[in-house]
């Protein structure tokens, strides 16, 4: 039985996958990748990103997104949008700094609307805000706090609820996987904007951990956040080691699979779980951490790994 199918069995909405358009050629790749026995949700990995849709102040462009969502609503698939405001991969029009708070507000209002308005109808949930915090859960003084304050994020919000009313709407980040000061911080602003009735649904927990290194308590971590009243998901799941890979590197891998998956299955509300690619083919690792990889659950020629059979364990 495929992992979605497994995931869907013990209560869960997906099990899903990121995936990037130049791997789309792939035919074998592919293949797995459709089978929504297996994947029952698609993130874009880079393609619905600030930079590949309005590279230029109002200039649209949503081929390669399109893309995603189209193969999404072929395979039968949900579909995960995945960013509208981040301070990577922004294109320098908007890192620039250059406008003043009503001017950047409306930029943000603008590009939050299009793109969720472009894929109304076809996405369950929007990262809608990306990465708004520095680990030690002070806000991360990228173009937007710098010029809005936090004020973009419920900008960004009303925004995305006006134009999909439909899509859960949710703020995603790393290193929240454990209790500590990023995850009170995201508390905290969780509580703060359900109190000001700005709309928020989700936690995306991004999930990008280290082999033996996981925090302790996820599961508490995940159930701190569902007692607020918003759903969680695990949004990018890989579990990276320093190569070479060993056959005791991938035994414990398999472990934290286990455990990632466990503490998810164990809350009701953490409704799914997306791994950042499937293979090691395609993971983002080893080009962003270097000698560090083989970090999905299918090795680089599609084959299943220990690490399969732990995500199996963990439902
Ligand atoms: C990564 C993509 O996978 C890479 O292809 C790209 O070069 C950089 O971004 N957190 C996120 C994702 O929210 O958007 C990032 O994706 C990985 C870290």
């Amino acid at each position: 039985v495929g992992l979605h199918t497994l995931a869907k069995s013990k209560g869960k909405l997906y099990f899903g996958s990121a995936t990037d358009n130049p791997e789309l050629s792939d035919t074998a790749y592919v293949s797995i990748l459709s089978d929504n026995t297996i994947f029952g949700q698609i993130t874009p990995g880079n393609s619905m990103k600030w930079d590949a849709t309005e590279p230029s102040r109002g200039t649209f462009t949503f081929t390669n997104g399109d893309v995603i969502a189209n193969l999404a609503a072929k395979n039968g698939q949900l579909l995960r949008g995945h960013n509208c405001v981040w301070h990577n991969q922004l294109p320098s029009w908007v890192s620039s700094g250059n406008f003043d708070a009503p001017t950047l507000t409306s930029i943000v209002q603008t590009h939050c609307s299009t793109v969720v308005g472009h894929y109304k109808g076809q996405v369950y949930s929007w990262d809608v805000v990306n990465e708004p915090f520095n680990d030690d859960g002070t806000y991360r003084t990228d173009v937007f706090y710098n010029t809005l304050g936090t004020a973009y994020i419920a900008t960004a919000l009303q925004a995305a609820r006006a134009a999909d009313p439909d899509a859960k709407l949710y703020i995603n980040d790393y290193n929240i996987e454990g209790p500590g000061a990023k995850s009170t911080a995201m508390q905290t602003l969780i509580k703060s904007l359900k109190d000001q009735g700005v709309p928020i649904d989700g936690v995306g927990i991004q999930a990008h951990l280290i082999v033996g290194a996981l925090p302790g308590n996820i599961q508490q971590n995940i159930e701190a956040f569902a007692a607020l009243g918003v759903e969680v998901a695990i949004t990018e799941l890989d579990i990276r080691m320093t190569l070479p890979v060993t056959d005791a590197l991938l035994a414990q891998q398999k472990k934290d699979y286990q455990t990632v998956i466990s503490a998810c299955q164990n809350v009701a509300a953490c409704v799914g779980i997306t791994i950042w690619d499937y293979t090691d083919k395609y993971s983002w690792v080893p080009s962003t951490f270097s000698g560090q990889g083989a970090a999905c659950p299918w090795d680089a020629n599609l084959l299943k790994k220990p690490a399969y059979d732990g995500i199996v364990a963990g439902f």
